[in-house]
């Protein structure tokens, strides 16, 4: 089999997995700032929203993301003004700092609020 058709093969399972997911989750599941449905629409194809919402991460390693995921998942690269929209989004709904939807590194020791 030549590579373009594996790879073909593995996105279309990929896809269909995601399926299911995609019926459930919508764009105002997410936190909403600039970029939101572009983001959602990027990343939906292949994986929940949830996957991303998972990560809290400052920009520079939501960049080096999106290249792992191009890199190694097939993710069409997005072109620079993409790119800059979705870091946008990203660095914002999932900052390093507080991961929107849970799930992050919590300092055990840090002062309560
Ligand atoms: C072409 C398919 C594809 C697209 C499109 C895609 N991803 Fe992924 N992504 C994957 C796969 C496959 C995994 C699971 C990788 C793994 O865990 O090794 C993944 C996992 C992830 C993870 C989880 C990493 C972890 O440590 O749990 C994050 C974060 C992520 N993707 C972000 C994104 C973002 C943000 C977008 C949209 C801009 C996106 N992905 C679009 C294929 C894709």
């Amino acid at each position: 089999m030549s590579r373009s058709i594996m790879l073909a093969a593995v996105v279309a399972v990929a896809l269909a997995a995601a399926g299911g997911v995609r019926a459930e989750e919508s764009p105002t599941d997410m936190p909403d700032f600039p970029g939101r449905d572009e983001t959602f629409g990027y990343c939906i194809g292949c994986h929940s929203m949830k996957v991303v919402g998972r990560q809290g991460m400052d920009r520079e390693r939501w960049d080096t993301t999106l290249s792992w995921m191009s890199e190694k998942h097939n993710m069409p690269a997005p072109d620079g003004e993409t790119r800059k929209l979705l870091l946008d989004y990203l660095e914002k709904a999932y900052p390093a700092a507080a991961p929107a939807q849970g799930g992050g590194f919590v300092v055990p020791f840090a002062p309560q609020r």
